[in-house]
């Protein structure tokens, strides 16, 4: 079955032989989908026949967007300790410990209707890709099972046991690493793609990180590293030595830490749903952007620092608050994140790609940020199949 979506008045493709800058921008622009993917992206008056045929009256159609960081899998919310810092407390990270106690509790049938509404709210904004964390069980069964849960519903899953350090193992840190490099390593990794840890004071330092990363690396997971959120760290440095796909929050860097970001293939993935919900000075996108590092944005979403799912939201407090341009914004919220999960089948919309495509009630793509806080999706199709 084939399906030719025409009068689209603004394309971005981000595959710059198709269209004008790195947004691949095309006007007057048609998209043919065959089964899961594109068949063919061009002007819309040379656009070949299709089985269907879709009229886009003029709007804009963009790569549905790629959320590269998310933590899904919990019960509970955290409204009273959000409500507490709107008065002037600060955030710690250490209410991570409020939700671990909500899962551990919850029933599987419970986790995995949570995950299912967030990721269904994601899709009506148009997100088509998300990836999804454990934890927030951080015990060897709960942890597994949170990614089990995920699995059922992403490809994107990421063992995060090394969250904070288990309440159980208080005393003992070095013995929850232990745990987390070996018993629940093996529990967790069949049901994963990526590891990740939380290098941070008061989670995990430079070395646990390393010990965390490199033992999940032998057991075939992909790293990545929530990496200098809260103070300056080893996180991002260590993050570009290790080949990490992404180093993500990214708020505390030094120069060196810009330098490294800028000469690795590790992509710099700034949350600034975040800093909104933690009241915090938000990450410095222009300065990665100028100093030649990739950049993704994506939501965090977590019941803690950042309780949201909407990709618009994110991307248009970057381009109010992080020195982003619409188009830049863009850009790392569909290519940038597509790039952090190292996926080429996502986050552009040439001929092979994967046929997810958000249709905006809007003309440009800009109003992404012109209109913040607006619904603008008009329709969302994955894999080439209408959803929304
Ligand atoms: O990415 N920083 C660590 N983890 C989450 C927050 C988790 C929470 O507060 O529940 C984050 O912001
Ligand atoms: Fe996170």
């Amino acid at each position: 079955m084939s399906l030719l979506i025409t009068n689209v008045g603004s394309l971005v493709t981000n595959d710059p032989s198709h269209g004008t800058g790195p947004l691949g921008l095309l006007a007057d622009a048609a998209v043919v989908v065959e089964g899961e993917r594109i068949a063919w992206v061009g002007p819309a008056a040379s656009a070949p026949a299709a089985d269907e045929r879709f009229d886009a009256a003029g709007r804009a159609l963009l790569p549905g967007f790629v959320d590269s960081h998310a933590h899904l899998v919990f019960a509970g919310d955290r409204t009273a300790e959000f409500n507490a810092r709107m008065s002037g407390q600060a955030y710690t990270a250490g209410g991570i410990r409020t939700t671990v106690a909500a899962t551990r509790a919850a029933t599987d049938a419970e986790l995995d209707a949570n995950v299912l509404r967030f990721v269904t709210e994601a899709l009506r904004q148009g997100t088509t890709t998300v990836e999804c964390k454990s934890g927030y069980g951080l015990t060897v069964e709960d942890e597994a099972r949170a990614l089990r849960i995920a699995a059922a519903h992403t490809p994107e899953t990421t063992y995060l046991g090394a969250h904070v350090v288990a309440p159980e193992f208080a005393d003992d840190p070095a013995g929850y690493v232990d745990l987390v490099t070996g018993a629940m390593l093996d529990a967790c990794a069949p049901h994963a793609r990526w590891v990740d840890v939380f290098c941070e004071r008061g989670a995990f330092d430079g070395d646990q990180a390393r010990a965390v990363l490199t033992a999940g690396a032998k057991r075939g997971l992909l790293p990545r590293v929530h990496a200098n959120q809260l103070s300056y760290g080893p996180g991002v440095q260590l993050a570009v030595e290790l080949g990490a796909a992404s180093a993500d929050h990214c708020t505390h860097l030094t120069d060196e830490d810009v330098a490294a970001l800028a000469g690795s293939d590790t992509v710099a993935t700034l949350l600034p749903g975040a800093e909104f919900s933690t009241r915090a000075a938000y990450p410095d996108a222009r300065r990665l952007l100028d100093a030649g590092a990739t950049v993704a944005l994506s939501t965090d979403c977590n019941p803690g620092s950042s309780f949201t799912t909407s990709m618009a939201f994110c991307l248009a407090v970057a381009v109010r608050e992080m020195g982003m341009t619409p188009d830049e914004a863009v850009h790392a919220a569909t290519a940038g994140g597509a790039r952090a999960l190292r996926r080429t089948d996502v986050g552009t919309l040439a001929p092979g790609a994967c046929a997810d495509l958000l249709l905006l009630d809007a003309p440009s793509h800009v109003h992404l940020a012109y209109r913040p806080g607006v619904p603008l999706t008009a329709a969302v199709w994955r894999a080439g199949v209408r959803a929304v």
